[in-house]
């Protein structure tokens, strides 16, 4: 069954066709909408909407006309309901509902972060149980994953997400936007331990993140050394974050005697955050399963993967389904 994933939580419009039975399995259109939100310096809600809007139908129609599947073949309709922007969710949920009732097939709220949660799995044959680490723009969650749809959070970031201190960063440091891959360039070649920037909370039994007080320590640190090396100081500012999110999924890893874990979301694109995540895992005896990019930056693939596994699971959503702009794990344990 082709099932039509769409994602419009934030800054990009993906619509991706997904068939588990196929080769290639998928086709995706992604439209992103970094120009125009550069010149705010960040995500201007209402013009994320209106993008979406613009966007999405032709997305669709590019994507069938790309894979040679006429619109009548869909079987299935998934579609992201939060968290996220809710301007920008309402377009993508009620586009994805009408479609589904003029084609007369079944229709998919699909959860983001739970998207991002089991996104590799649609790459990677992955055993249950494993850790989860989800990095992304606006969350940081830690999770202990026992099948496909329980799994308990364990930590979470109690104010910025890691995703944010990349971007708020590189704000402070005039580096551009979008700010995650700003710095990771900006750092390559600079020295990591050129200066020491806090890591929150990092007691062995604590799971829960902080980057607040990172974000606010550099901005400090920039009034009062506006010259110093900015490979050195975007290289140790990037080190304090990968240090907290690895030192602590594998320290509840460990703890739970679990022996793979399975990251996903935007952050987890950063190279010498994939790169340690491995090298500290191999030395636990623990395999570390990475999405590839496109899989972990925001994507319609995931969407559509992780409605074809609920749908199978559990049916269809109701078309009552509504938005929701913050993360309430619904699976839960
Ligand atoms: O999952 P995602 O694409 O969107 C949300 O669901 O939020 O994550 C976006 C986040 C942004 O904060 C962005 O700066 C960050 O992922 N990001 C990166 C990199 N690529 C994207 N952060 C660090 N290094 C990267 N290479
Ligand atoms: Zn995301």
């Amino acid at each position: 069954m082709w099932v039509l994933g769409i994602e419009s939580s934030c800054d990009e419009t993906a619509v991706a066709l997904y068939n588990a039975s196929y080769t290639p399995n998928f086709y995706e259109k992604i439209a992103r909408q970094y120009a125009t939100h550069a010149p705010f310096g960040g995500v201007v809600p209402e013009l994320a909407s209106r993008c979406h809007l613009e966007s999405v139908s032709l997305l669709v129609q590019d994507v069938c006309k790309e894979a040679g599947i006429e619109i009548a073949k869909i079987g299935l309709i998934a579609a992201t309901a939060g968290p996220g922007l809710s301007g920008a969710l309402i377009v993508g949920l009620s586009y994805a509902k009408a479609l589904a009732v003029s084609l007369d097939i079944p229709f998919v709220a699909v959860n983001h972060i739970e998207a991002h949660m089991y996104a590799a799995c649609a790459e990677h044959k992955v055993d249950y149980p494993f850790i989860s680490l989800v990095v992304s723009g606006g969350h940081t969650i830690l999770s202990d994953i026992s099948s496909p749809t329980k799994y308990k959070v364990i930590g979470r970031t109690l104010d910025d997400a890691a995703g944010e201190a990349f971007d708020k960063g590189a704000k402070i440091l005039g580096l551009g936007f979008p700010g995650g891959i700003a710095l990771q360039n900006t750092a390559h070649g600079g020295n990591k331990k050129a200066f020491h920037f806090p890591r929150a909370m990092m007691m062995a039994d604590n799971f829960n993140f902080s980057f607040s007080g990172l974000k606010t320590s550099l901005l400090y640190f920039h009034k009062d050394h506006p010259d110093a090396n900015l490979n050195d100081v975007t290289a140790s500012y990037q080190e304090a974050i990968i240090d907290a999110l690895v030192r602590k999924t594998i320290n509840l890893s460990v703890k739970l005697d679990r022996k793979i874990i399975v990251v996903g979301g935007g952050v987890i694109a950063n190279q010498p955050l994939r790169k340690r995540m491995i090298k500290i895992a191999e030395c636990k005896g623990i395999r570390v399963i990475l999405p590839s990019y496109e899989l972990c930056t925001d994507n319609a693939r995931m969407i559509a993967y992780r409605g074809d596994c609920i749908y199978k699971l559990n049916g269809p959503s109701s078309l009552r389904a509504d938005i929701f702009t913050s993360f309430k794990p619904q699976n839960s344990l």
